[in-house]
Formats: structure tokens, sequence, C-alpha cells
């Protein structure tokens, strides 16, 4: 419009500078990606190391001095940067020995350490932390809460199909591997 004008004057007036394609909405802003991401993903809020805290059922950390040599083990794992360590840590023992609460006692020591992107605690007295679904939408889940890259990824392979609720292998594939591998 007005391409070719020259030499004029316009005074007063409201301009609005609207120019390609308007339908373009960033979703930079971190709360705007989350909050699309909380609504589209089904997670288990009560498979989180803190659900219920300050309840009578809350997960307990171990009692100050003890395990000590077992977490100091499992941080150095955690927070090692050798690309050649295992991916996994496992952690086995009969029942009631007390796993559960050196793994939460590990979550609280690397959450103040900035270091904790997601937690899910099985349990068989919850229903949705014993349904295997869960599992996965509940780690990506508080992993897009953690690191707005990977959010802002996932949100777009969501907007094109929110299904999520398959088989595991399935959902690791959509909701971990191709909203990274977008990423690189
Ligand atoms: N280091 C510790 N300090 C204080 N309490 C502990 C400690 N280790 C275990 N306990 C207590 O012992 C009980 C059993 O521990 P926990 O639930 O961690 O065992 P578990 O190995 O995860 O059992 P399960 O195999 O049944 O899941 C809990 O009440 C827990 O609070
Ligand atoms: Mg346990």
């Amino acid at each position: 419009m007005f391409s070719n004008a020259q030499g004029f004057g316009i005074s007063g007036g409201e301009f609005n500078n609207i120019q390609g394609n308007q339908y373009n909405i960033s979703y930079q802003d971190p709360k705007i990606l989350h909050e699309i991401i909380m609504r589209k993903l089904t997670y288990s809020q009560q498979a989180f190391y803190d659900a219920g805290v300050g309840i009578r059922l809350a997960r307990k950390p171990c009692s100050s001095g003890t395990r000590e040599q077992i977490l100091s083990d499992i941080e150095k794992w955690a927070t090692s940067k050798n690309p050649f360590n295992a991916l996994g840590y496992w952690m086995c023992g009969m029942a009631g020995t007390g796993k559960s609460t050196i793994a939460m006692s590990l979550c609280m020591r690397l959450k103040k350490k900035g270091l904790l992107a997601g937690t899910f605690f099985c349990s068989h007295q919850i229903p949705e932390c014993r349904d295997y679904q869960m599992i996965v939408p509940t780690l990506v889940y508080q992993l897009a809460k953690f690191s707005g890259i990977f959010a802002a990824s996932l949100m777009n392979i969501m907007q094109e199909d929110p299904d999520h609720l398959g088989m595991p292998e399935e959902q690791i594939k959509k909701l971990l591997v191709e909203p990274w591998n977008a990423i690189q």
C-alpha cells in the first residue's frame, strides 16, 4: 500500500504494520509452553518424588547419617560427565530394605543442585503409580518443565498428534526420541 508515494504527510491515526503470515504465534514464553503441554499430557503427579509432602503417606528420605556410602556412589554416577558411564543405575534388594528411601534422599540432593529433571516412584497402593502407560508421559512432562528447548520441540510434535497413551516403546519414540532428534 502506498509503496510509490513520496513527499506527503499524515497526522494522527493508528498504524498497524502487518506483514507476511501473521498466524505464526511465538511460544517462546516458557509459561505458555508449559501451559500447552500440561493440558495435553496425561501424567501422574502422585508419582513425583515429593508428592504429598507433609501428609502421612509421603515418601521419606534416609535418617541423617545413614546410607552415606551408597548415596555418595549414586550421586557420583548421576553427576559424572563421562560418556562411557552406564546409562542406568540398578539398585536391588529385598522388600523393605530401604531402596525407595535411598531414592528419595538422592532426589532431594539432586534437586538442590538443580539436576533433577524428572522422577517416577512406583507404588502398589496408588493406581496411577502402577500404570505402566503413565511412566513415560510423567517423566516427559517433568522434563518439559525442566528444559524449555525440549518443551518447544515436544509441543510441535504433540500439536500434530496429541495421542500418547500407547505402548511404552511407542511413547519413548514419540515423546522422547523424536523431540530430542528434532532439536539436534
Ligand atoms: N535409611 C533409612 N532411614 C530411615 N528410615 C528408613 C531407612 N531405610 C528404610 N527406612 C524405612 O524402612 C521402611 C522401608 O523402606 P523402603 O520403603 O525404602 O524399602 P523398599 O526397599 O523400597 O521396599 P519395597 O521393595 O517394598 O519397595 C520405610 O518405612 C522407611 O521409612
Ligand atoms: Mg520401594
